[in-house]
């Protein structure tokens, strides 16, 4: 069991396939073979689950007890940064990677104590990744809809539920690939460009309350700028300059002058102030992302908001200025699609959000 279950348990998951980049410098494939495990089937796979465990939780392998909650939402802003630094290189055509390229096989444990073997998989490893300037990543699960990358060879759809972060000891968080990966929920339609999902994002709301962004403003543009990418590589959400100071706007008149602003030296452009999410912001309005097809993302204040120390919160959405690079995408991270299930039909191009407890779907 051990060597499929450890790489999956250490890869953060995300949609891009470093591995299998534009330049791969491969020598002779190698074949790991697992040991024969018991009662291992090679049937054809329906329904594959595995465990996704994000560095900051007690389950994980590297778990740092003695790291503080600021140093690890620090790494965090880090690898955000990297990760979206990294998929506009990507659409600006800078980036390559050479690795090794090798066939696998991988095992996973089913729900009744047996496993499951899956032969032949072409599995990647990136070396010299262009553009990851991220020390940080153990590895990058592909999860496009590129014919190498695990989701395709597995099946053609997959699923992921991401509970609380902040919960560092819950255990449901899980990833499905093949068919059996759950799709329910509110569908909208997605368009893979250069391995990355891009959704069509219609607006923001916060409570009731519209903002006034012109829709134009989330197009992708004919030199291939712009667009909201869904990822989950990155933690933070980042979203056109003009309309995280829009958002954050709001968010300081609904907060009126009862909170005292924070900046951060190292992160200036992060929106700060000294306060305790789970206590001061009980009944401050859900976010909500909306999508074409209706398809709605609800951010309530633990995925709108980061507690980044025991005094100090911020929002959890950053500029695309801060990456640096032009040709600027938004990007939908992980911390925003915490209490959903996210299901992708690769066939059919459609992803679907269902608000769920990762409790109710897991085993
Ligand atoms: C890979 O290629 C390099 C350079 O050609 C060679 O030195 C090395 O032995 C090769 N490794 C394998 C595993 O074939
Ligand atoms: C696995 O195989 C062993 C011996 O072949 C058998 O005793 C056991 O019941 C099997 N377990 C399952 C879950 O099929
Ligand atoms: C764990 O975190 C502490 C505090 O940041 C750091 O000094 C130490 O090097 C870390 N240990 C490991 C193994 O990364
Ligand atoms: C943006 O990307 C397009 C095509 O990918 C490229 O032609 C253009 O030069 C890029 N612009 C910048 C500012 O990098």
């Amino acid at each position: 069991m051990a060597l499929v279950q450890e790489t999956l348990i250490l890869v953060l998951l995300t949609f891009s396939t470093w591995c299998f980049s534009t330049s791969i410098s491969t020598n002779s494939s190698t074949t790991t073979s697992l040991a024969k495990l018991p009662n291992a089937t090679t049937a054809k796979p329906k329904r594959l689950v595995t465990k996704l465990i994000h560095q900051r939780s007690v389950h994980h392998p590297h778990y740092n007890q003695s790291e503080t909650a600021k140093e690890r939402i620090e790494l965090d802003i880090q690898h955000s940064i990297a990760r979206v630094t990294y998929l506009h290189a990507r659409i600006e055509d800078h980036s390559s990677a050479s690795g090794t390229l090798a066939y696998e096989t991988l095992v996973f444990e089913t729900s009744d104590e047996g496993s499951i073997q899956i032969p032949n998989i072409e599995f990647g490893c990136g070396r010299d990744i262009v553009y990851n300037n991220d020390p940080g990543y153990n590895g990058i699960l592909g999860l496009n809809n590129a014919p190498m990358s695990l989701a395709s060879q597995i099946g053609h759809k997959f699923s992921y539920c991401i509970g609380s972060l902040a919960d560092k000891s819950s255990n449901y968080n899980q990833l499905i690939l093949g068919e059996g990966a759950d799709l329910e929920g509110y569908p909208t339609h997605f368009q893979a460009l250069r391995g990355m999902y891009y959704i069509t994002m219609e607006g923001i709301s916060i409570g009731e309350k519209r903002l006034d962004i012109a829709p134009a403003t989330f197009e992708i543009k004919e030199n291939g700028a712009g667009g909201v990418i869904i990822d989950t590589g990155s933690t933070l959400t980042y979203l056109p300059d003009d309309v995280q100071n829009l958002l954050y706007k709001e968010v300081r008149n609904i907060l009126g002058g009862s909170f005292r602003k924070v900046i951060i030296e190292t992160y200036p452009w992060l929106y700060c102030y000294l306060g305790v999410v789970s206590r001061d912001l009980v009944g401050f309005p859900v976010v909500t992302f909306h999508f074409a097809q209706g398809a709605d993302l609800a951010l309530d204040t633990g995925s709108f908001f980061e507690q980044l120390t025991d005094s100090v919160f911020c929002m959890a959405i950053g500029p695309v200025s801060a990456t640096g690079l032009d040709n600027r995408s938004s990007v939908i991270g992980l911390l925003a699609q915490q209490s959903y299930n996210v299901g992708y039909d690769l066939v059919n191009q459609i992803v679907y959000f269902q608000r769920i407890d990762c409790q109710l779907l897991s085993g």
